[in-house]
């Protein structure tokens, strides 16, 4: 039986991810989170003491990364080399390491295999920044999930205030408008709507909003 594929993109703060993965709980289908792959590699590369502009650098580092995914009750941990660094990755450092990375094809390359058995095995619902144009180009549902910056970087530093992480507003706002533009800006799968995806502005949706919005636009989908 052929798997169903969703794919939500669009920038960082949008609420991709906490509406993915409630959307996914609910219609018990695996969430998948692209960004932490990208983040591992840059967290590898960081412990190197590599600089991650450094496309060489970052290159030579991928042979000695084994990442693996792995899942309880719908909840994505990610392993580097079987360390769990499913926490270790979400600092504003690393952030940046993985914005960085992510712009190295080979990198890209590196990543999409796994990003794409992952589809082919299971009903997923998969978020990130090229999913519907690049990864699952025919991914049943598409969506761009985006809100205003102010709103996405009030979210994410909530976010990170809530896991301890010392940030300021302005710092998350800035690190955000930085790391935006270089994903929709680099030329190799840049951040962007595929042409047949659905665009849902979260701005003045709250959460439970969202989720109802995305669960019903894979509902319809699925029912059509
Ligand atoms: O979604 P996130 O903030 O965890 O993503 C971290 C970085 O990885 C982000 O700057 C862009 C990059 N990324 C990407 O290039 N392609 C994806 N599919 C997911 C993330």
């Amino acid at each position: 039986m052929n798997q169903i594929a969703v794919a939500i993109d669009g920038p960082s703060g949008a609420g991709k991810s906490t509406i993915a993965r409630k959307a996914a709980k609910t219609l018990g289908f695996i969430y998948v989170d692209t960004g932490a792959l990208y983040r591992t590699i840059g967290l590898a590369v960081f412990r190197q003491n590599f600089d991650a502009l450094n496309a060489q650098e970052v290159i030579s580092v991928l042979p000695s990364i084994n990442i693996n995914l792995k899942y309880t009750d719908n909840t994505q941990r990610v392993y580097l080399n079987d360390e769990d660094v499913s926490d270790l990755i979400r600092t504003p450092e690393i952030s940046l390491f993985a914005s960085r990375v992510s712009v190295i094809p080979e990198v890209r390359e590196f990543l999409l295999d796994m990003q794409r058995n992952i589809a082919q095995k299971n009903n997923v619902i998969m978020d990130g920044r090229d999913i519907g144009t690049v990864i699952l180009p025919n991914a049943k549902v598409k969506i761009f999930l985006t809100a205003s910056d102010e709103k996405r970087a009030e979210r994410r530093y909530i976010e990170l205030c809530q896991k301890g992480v010392n940030t300021s507003f302005e710092e998350v706002l800035n690190d955000m408008r930085e790391r935006d533009a270089k994903d929709a800006s680099r030329s190799i799968a840049p951040l962007k709507k595929a042409d047949d995806a659905v665009l849902v502005d979260t701005s003045e949706l709250n959460l439970e909003q969202s989720i109802n919005t995305v669960i019903n636009i894979i509902r319809n989908a699925q029912n059509s």
